[in-house]
């Protein structure tokens, strides 16, 4: 599949300069450049650094892991597992703008030993077989049509016995969603799937699942007075529109109504390579 048009809707220049601008403006010349202070702009999903948070209840990430994050934008998630669990971390991302911006912001928070960038595809990742303890992918899915070659290809790359976290949008039983959205401007690049057929090919895969669940109530009441705030006040001062641009106000607010309404739904699982 070619991927053009979804790179090109990611890409856009001089992220880390435009992230350290709207820091400092907000918190002063002297903030310190941390996974924390960095995370309000560096988590590209709609939960933020509460959605990773949660991803990492159910991957529970051990010290000496090699984790893999397939698709992983600018690396706030990614550098914020190597920071709370002390593991390493490999992140992949098909947009070379965010793979440059993920390996500055790693060397300007002193992870840069631990959390590793590689410009890559998920339908072809650039890593060994078998040389990852767990995985994860955080608001990736949506836009890769061939979800069973992608999760073959987060098979190949994970251990026998080792973990996937999947954290995604999918399809909603009211119809289709409202664009633009962040992942996608027009329903060319979006490829939404229901629990059933994510669990299908999870196990065509060769997967064993130990939980999927559709978070869609938790995750719109979570959001409601975000939606609530986005729509009276517009966009706060820091957010991931930082490095996506003012669009993500429409793109954010349409997101949020689509799930509200049911046009999407939030899909978690968790499952393991068998051993
Ligand atoms: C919404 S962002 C999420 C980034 C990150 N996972 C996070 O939660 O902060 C989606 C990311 O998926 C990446 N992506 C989309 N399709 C991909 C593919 N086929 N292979 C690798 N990365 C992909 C995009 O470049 C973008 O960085």
């Amino acid at each position: 599949m070619d991927f053009g048009a979804v790179r090109e809707h990611y890409t856009t220049e001089d992220v880390v300069s435009r992230i350290l601008a709207a820091l400092r403006s907000v918190n002063g010349p002297g903030v310190p450049i941390l996974p924390d202070t960095l995370a309000p702009i560096d988590h590209f999903h709609g939960k933020g650094v509460i959605a990773t948070e949660e991803l990492a209840a159910m991957l529970q990430p051990q010290a000496n892991d090699h984790l893999l994050d397939i698709g992983c934008g600018i690396g706030g998630p990614a550098r914020w597992m190597a920071a709370k669990f002390g593991c390493r971390v490999t992140g992949v991302d098909l947009t070379e703008s965010f793979c440059a911006a993920a390996r500055e912001l790693n060397s300007l928070t002193g992870l840069a030993d631990r959390v590793n960038i590689l410009h890559g595809s998920a339908l072809a990742l650039p890593v060994p077989d078998a040389g990852f303890d767990r995985a994860y992918s955080q608001a990736v899915l949506m836009n890769i049509s061939d979800k069973l070659g992608f999760l073959r290809e987060a098979l190949r790359a994970l251990r026998p016995g080792g973990l996937l976290a999947l954290s995604f949008v999918g399809a909603g039983p009211a119809g289709e969603p409202y664009y633009p959205l962040p992942w996608a401007v027009t329903a060319a690049t979006s490829f939404l799937v229901t629990p059933d057929e994510i669990r299908a090919d999870l196990l065509t895969a060769g997967f064993q699942i130990v939980t999927l669940r559709d978070t869609s109530e938790e995750v719109a009441a979570a959001l409601a007075p975000v939606l609530r705030q986005l729509e009276t006040d517009g966009l706060p001062p820091l957010g991931e529109h930082v490095v996506t641009g003012e669009n993500a106000k429409e793109w954010r607010i349409n997101s949020m109504r689509s799930l509200r309404d049911r046009h999407t739904s939030m899909i978690e699982a968790l499952a393991h390579k068998p051993a």
